[in-house]
C-alpha cells in the first residue's frame, strides 16, 4: 500500500513527466495551475490508484485509457451554492444591476465563467428578472464550464433544499418546481441561461455587459490570471462590470490597469 502523504511535494522531474503526458494525451497544459494545487490533486489521485511515486503515476497516465481525463476532472472543483457570500449578491441587486439596466438599456449579455452546476447563472437570472420588472429589457446569460458532469447537472437544474437556503421562500415558489425532495428551475428561468462546455480562454464571445467569474481563478497561476483578465477586458463592453471571488484579487496583476475597482469588499470592477 502506498502511504504517500497528501502534503508531500511531487519531485519536479516527475511533475514534468506528468505534465508532458497530459499535454500529449489531452492537449491540456497543466503549467497554468498553481503548483500547490496541482501537487494536492495529483497526490490525491496517486493515493487512490496506489502509485508509489510521480514517475509510476506518469507511466499509468501514459497507458491507461481513462486516467488522464479522470485526473483532469479532479482539477475542477465544483463547490457552489445559490447566493454564496450573500453581501456580494445584495450589492449586485441593489447597486450594480440597477445601474446596468438604466438609461434606456434594451438588452444585456452576461457571462458566468466557471458556472459549475448552474447555481450562479440561475441566481443571476432571477435577480436580473426582479430588477428589470415590467421594463422591456432582454437579456441572455451565457454560462460556461470545463467540466461536462457539472454542466449536465446545470442543464437539468435540480437542486436540494440545502443549496437554496439563502433564497426567500417566495422566490423559490416563483422560479422552481418542487418534485419530491428536490427543486427544479422552471422553464421560464431555463430559457434565460445557455450552457456551453468551454474553457474561459478559448470561449468566443463579445459585447459582454457583465462577467461573473467567482472562485475559478484561485486555482490558476499569475500568468494565466493575466491572460484571463486580459480576455475579459477584450470581450466586455466599455464600462461593463466584472465580479471575482472573495478569495481572489487583482493585486500584482498587470492587466488590473484595464479595470477600475468600484466595490473592493465585494470585488466588483468596471472595464475602463
Ligand atoms: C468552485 S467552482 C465555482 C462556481 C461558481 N462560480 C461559484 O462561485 O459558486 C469553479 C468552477 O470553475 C470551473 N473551471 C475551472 N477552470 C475553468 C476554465 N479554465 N474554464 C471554464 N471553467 C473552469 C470548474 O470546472 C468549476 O466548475
Amino acid at each position: 500500500m502506498c502511504d504517500l502523504s497528501l502534503n508531500e511535494a511531487i519531485p519536479e522531474q516527475h511533475m514534468q513527466q506528468i505534465t508532458k503526458i497530459m499535454n500529449q494525451r489531452l492537449g491540456k497544459d497543466l503549467r497554468q495551475f498553481k503548483k500547490s494545487f496541482l501537487n494536492r490533486r495529483i497526490s490525491a489521485r496517486m493515493k487512490t490508484v496506489g502509485a508509489q511515486d510521480g514517475s509510476e503515476y506518469a507511466k499509468l497516465l501514459a497507458v491507461d485509457l481513462n486516467e488522464p481525463s479522470i485526473l483532469f476532472r479532479s482539477f475542477s472543483i465544483n463547490v457552489t451554492e445559490f447566493y454564496r457570500d450573500k453581501f456580494v449578491w445584495d450589492c449586485l441587486f441593489t447597486k450594480i444591476m440597477p445601474q446596468m439596466t438604466q438609461n434606456g438599456t434594451q438588452s444585456l449579455k452576461i457571462w458566468s465563467a466557471g458556472c459549475a452546476s448552474g447555481e450562479e447563472p440561475y441566481g443571476l437570472a432571477i435577480l436580473l428578472k426582479e430588477v428589470i420588472g415590467q421594463r422591456k429589457i432582454r437579456f441572455v446569460i451565457k454560462a460556461t464550464d470545463i467540466n461536462p458532469d457539472a454542466l449536465n447537472l446545470a442543464r437539468e437544474g435540480k437542486y436540494h433544499p440545502a443549496s437554496l437556503k439563502n433564497m426567500p421562500p417566495q422566490t423559490i415558489a416563483k422560479y422552481f418546481v418542487k418534485t419530491n425532495d428536490t427543486y427544479q428551475v422552471n422553464d421560464e428561468l431555463k430559457q434565460l441561461v445557455s450552457f456551453e462546455h468551454a474553457d474561459i480562454l478559448s470561449y468566443e464571445v463579445n459585447n459582454v455587459n457583465f462577467v461573473s467569474c467567482r472562485n475559478v481563478l484561485i486555482y490558476y497561476d499569475k500568468p494565466t490570471q493575466e491572460l484571463v483578465f486580459d480576455k475579459f477586458s477584450k470581450v466586455m463592453v466599455k464600462n461593463g462590470y466584472l465580479v471575482i471571488g472573495q478569495d481572489e484579487t487583482m493585486m500584482g496583476i498587470e492587466s488590473a490597469k484595464l479595470f477600475s475597482c468600484i466595490y473592493p469588499r465585494e470585488r466588483f470592477y468596471t472595464k475602463v
